[in-house]
């Protein structure tokens, strides 16, 4: 576990995690040109390209897989930690005329809590609204909620969602993104998160959250897990 916090914190935030992902995600991308369907591919070649991208190619190509077979379903997307807009572009581009809820600080993380050994700062992964909605901007029906969740829903109807996906890092934002989505998913519904095998205060939201739950965890292979609301 130490070894694992110590290769986060070196990783974390600078230019060693965006290289070394874009590295890793060439081999993957590499890998899935065999495979899988050639549009898909060249968009996720494009988000590699733009450098926005905090997800390996594996876990965008699940992001996309798993938007792509929640759009015929009731509800609506949403998404909590949003960066520079890379999952939220994915997500866009299978949700159809569904609305999508973008939920960020646009300010980076807030305060870790103990759960989260000290791998993260504050601020880390700052980047503005206005960038990400203009990135965003050949989609419609993307609406914007700037400021800490859950704070941020306060003001946002209550209503079905069919997909959510949550990359905050830290154990209070997944916690409360488990919170406040669990009830409001429709049968069906998927919940994935990024980092659950990574970050051990991620772990722990879901461990807890669930221990009374009907609802298995399902560790991915890559660091992400999924949630199918029963
Ligand atoms: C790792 S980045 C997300 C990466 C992104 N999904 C991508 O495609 O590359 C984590 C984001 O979560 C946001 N965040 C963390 N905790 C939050 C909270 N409680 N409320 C709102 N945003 C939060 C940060 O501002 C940051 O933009």
């Amino acid at each position: 576990m130490w070894l694992k916090n110590r290769f986060v914190q070196k990783l974390g935030g600078g230019w060693i995690e965006s290289f070394g992902l874009r590295t890793w995600s060439r081999l993957q991308l590499a890998s899935l040109g065999a495979r899988k369907d050639p549009e898909v591919l060249k968009l996720m070649r494009g988000i590699q390209r733009d450098k926005r991208s905090l997800l390996s190619a594996y876990e965008q190509h699940i992001v996309y897989a798993l938007a792509k077979a929640q759009a015929a379903r009731e509800g609506a997307f949403a998404e909590v930690g949003a960066y520079k807009g890379a999952s939220a572009k994915l997500i866009c581009e299978v949700k159809g005329d569904k609305p999508l809820h973008v939920f960020d600080t646009f300010e980076g993380l807030p305060e870790a809590s103990e759960h989260d050994r000290d791998v993260h700062r504050v601020g880390q992964y700052a980047c503005s609204l206005e960038n990400v909605r203009q990135y965003l901007s050949a989609y419609d029906n993307v609406h914007y909620h700037k400021g800490l969740f859950p704070d941020s829903a306060a003001d946002l109807p209550v209503q079905p969602y069919a997909f959510a996906h949550f990359d905050v890092d830290l154990y209070s934002g997944t916690l409360a993104c488990l919170e406040y989505f669990y009830p409001k998913m429709v049968h069906g519904g998927l919940m994935l998160s990024h980092d659950y095998s990574l970050l051990a205060g991620v772990e722990q939201a879901f461990t807890e959250f669930f221990a009374d739950k009907p609802e298995e965890v399902i560790d991915l292979p890559t660091t992400q897990c999924l949630v199918f609301k029963l």
